[in-house]
């Protein structure tokens, strides 16, 4: 019997006890991280275990990949453009995960073509055998108003962030099931307030949607999913964000989340202290939209001033 049937969670079968879910994760259908009760873990909950993290090429992708490798994972790493000379990322990620004694190799694909996907889950079951994590991180998108956008813009929108994440998530789901895993989607802002010239936010409030309907339907086969609604992060993206919005140049510092921090809340929502969270998306914007009223409010100050 498949272990996590009849709990609907990896972590709620077993033992059957209240330290079942931690038992279940640390002692480990993987190579063992040695897990205790309550909620703790030694900080190497997912040694023996495997992550592919989509778009891992860079920016907070990369963080994601490094935080879960500190963790024990060995990281499938993944980018659009090929990993070569010209296109380096990959292999930086691969040699930082490296560097932390966890075994990374690189894969390339375009989420938004179906064939790429199903090569990619294909190529990373070959190769590690497994897989305990996968992180939704890679999206692409034009900037631009939804009456600009044109039909190649809607569907490659559409293809990449809504369908490019469906299909990971059906060739992953068979591996994944094998002996329970984590999905987690990172989410944005857009999901929930409206950004001009940012159609992706639409893309991002659907799979926030499908986060949670994905927790039901995969949780008879101990797969877990969440997501992390991320605020503003410096990466590449930020570089296209400033010109479209100059106004967040001059967000206060203290506003602007690390990609490292990101990458903590992910790692966290793959932990034991997790076990109970399901369909769920946590915001990680150092408290950017409590404050997001302000600027509309009579007499008051507009962030950062
Ligand atoms: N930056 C922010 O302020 C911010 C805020 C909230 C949420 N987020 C979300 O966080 C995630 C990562 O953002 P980021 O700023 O780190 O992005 P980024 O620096 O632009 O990196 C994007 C990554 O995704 C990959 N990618 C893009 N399109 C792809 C496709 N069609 N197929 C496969 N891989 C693809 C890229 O691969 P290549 O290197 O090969 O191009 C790259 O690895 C995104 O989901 C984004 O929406 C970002």
């Amino acid at each position: 019997m498949n272990p996590m049937s009849d709990a609907g969670s990896r972590n709620d079968s077993g033992s059957g006890s209240d330290t079942g879910p931690e038992s279940d994760m640390g002692s480990g259908r993987g190579t063992g991280a040695g897990g205790s009760g309550g909620g703790a873990h030694d900080g190497a909950f997912l040694r023996g275990r495997v992550a592919l993290v989509t778009g891992s090429s860079r920016g907070i992708g990369r963080a994601i990949a490094l935080a879960l490798a500190r963790a024990g994972a060995d990281i499938a790493v993944h980018g659009r453009r090929g990993a070569d000379a010209s296109n380096p990322g990959g292999q930086e990620t691969q040699a930082a995960v490296r560097a932390l004694g966890r075994r990374a190799e690189v894969f390339q694909g375009d989420i938004a073509v179906k064939s790429d996907v199903e090569a990619l889950l294909e190529s990373v079951g070959q190769a590690f055998g497994r897989l305990d994590v996968l992180v939704l991180n890679a999206a692409r998108a034009p900037f631009k108003s939804t009456e600009r956008l044109l039909e190649r813009d809607a569907r490659q929108l559409i293809d990449t962030n809504l369908l490019g994440n469906l299909w990971c998530v059906q060739r992953a789901t068979p591996w994944l099931a094998k002996q329970g895993g984590d999905i987690v989607y990172i989410s944005s802002l857009g999901s929930r307030f409206m950004n001009p010239d940012y159609p992706l936010g639409v893309m991002k409030a659907a799979m926030e949607a499908l986060v949670r309907q994905w927790a039901e339907e995969l949780a008879p086969k101990g797969i877990r999913s969440n997501a992390v609604c991320a605020g503003l992060v410096k990466t590449d993206a930020f570089k296209t964000m400033r010109l479209l919005w100059p106004g967040i140049e001059h967000l206060p510092a203290d506003l602007v989340v690390a990609p490292e921090e990101v990458a903590d809340v992910v790692l966290f929502l793959t932990s034991p202290g997790a076990r109970a969270i399901r369909g769920q998306t946590l915001v990680v914007d150092r408290g950017l939209s409590n404050r997001l009223i302000r600027p509309v409010l009579p007499g008051s100050a507009a962030l950062g001033e």
